[in-house]
């Protein structure tokens, strides 16, 4: 990167980079993305998301849209970056990812580097990068979840989604030393079974983890978002009304709260560098 190229970027405007991941599959992480997304766009920000279930990617079709490319083609070498990018509704930006490509789901950190650097230099002025992460803890999840300022993890008052929340929390912050995550209950009755369930993973989280936990909203369970996936239309476009688009505008204005990183550490390399500072295998790239 030579002077002038390190000046542009400096003078681009921070982008704030927010990672969603669940540890249990099917809590609801694809809908929190594109709703989230939509709803930042609305409120005049330029955002991107970028599909992150790397081998079972399906933003898109959750979307309404029908890509040629998609991230495979950019890691072959086939296409670039701007080349795979779609626009979606609202004209956020969408980066989509392969399905049933088995490779993609096993990416090694190398790659999942490699597209981060290539995500980081995209010439596009962005403030909202999301990320929908695959479920699991796999490799690629702890990646994504590490690089990103914010983690959004989303959970469903189910045990299993319980523990699988707390288990991803346990090992970003044994493993990588991470300490804020942000929690989104989806599919429950209303608020206050989203701040009991909050409350409950709290107390456990107190007791045994060095984390700092913080509720951003909860999502009910909506019978107006399950007629919004049929439909291929994001629930915040298709029932603005609805509890669910209600709640997830409310999540929207809580996240543009958040503080955006200042200088050269709001810009995208943050995704980069972040990971690089604590991975070194990924230096190797
Ligand atoms: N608030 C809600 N109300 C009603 N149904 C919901 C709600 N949230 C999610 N669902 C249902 O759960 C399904 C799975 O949601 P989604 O694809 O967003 O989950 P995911 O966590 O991304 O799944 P995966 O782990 O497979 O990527 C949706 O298709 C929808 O039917
Ligand atoms: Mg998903």
């Amino acid at each position: 990167m030579d002077q002038a190229e390190g000046l542009r970027r400096m003078q681009r405007p921070a982008t704030k980079v927010i990672t969603v991941a669940s540890g249990k599959g099917g809590v609801g992480k694809t809908n929190v993305v594109a709703n989230l997304a939509i709803s930042l766009a609305r409120s005049g920000h330029r955002v991107m998301v970028f599909d992150a279930d790397l081998g079972l990617g399906n933003i898109d079709i959750l979307l309404g849209l029908t890509p040629r490319f998609n991230i495979s083609h950019v890691l072959s070498g086939e296409k670039s970056l701007e080349q795979v990018l779609v626009r979606g509704p609202q004209d956020i930006w969408v980066l989509p990812a392969s399905s049933g490509v088995s490779s993609m789901a096993a990416l090694d950190t190398r790659s999942q580097a490699r597209l981060i650097d290539a995500v980081s230099s995209l010439a596009i002025p962005l403030d909202y990068l999301l990320v929908d992460c695959a479920a699991g803890i796999a490799g690629d999840v702890l990646t994504f979840s590490r690089a990103a300022q914010d983690l959004v993890v989303v959970l469903s008052n189910e045990p299993a989604s319980v523990a699988d929340a707390y288990a991803l929390m346990k090992v970003l912050s044994r493993q990588y030393g991470l300490r804020r995550f942000h929690l989104l209950p989806n599919m429950v009755r209303d608020a206050r079974e989203g701040r009991a369930l909050f409350g409950k993973i709290t107390g456990v989280a107190d007791r045994y983890l060095d984390v700092s936990l913080d509720l951003v909203g909860s999502i009910p369970l909506d019978p107006a978002l399950r007629a919004a996936v049929r439909a291929q239309r994001a629930v915040v476009e298709s029932a603005p009304g609805s509890p669910s688009a209600l709640a997830f505008a409310a999540v929207a204005e809580r996240v543009r709260t958040w503080p955006v990183p200042k200088g050269p550490s709001g810009q995208l390399e943050f995704f980069m560098s972040q990971l690089l500072q604590t991975d070194p295998s990924a230096a190797a790239v």
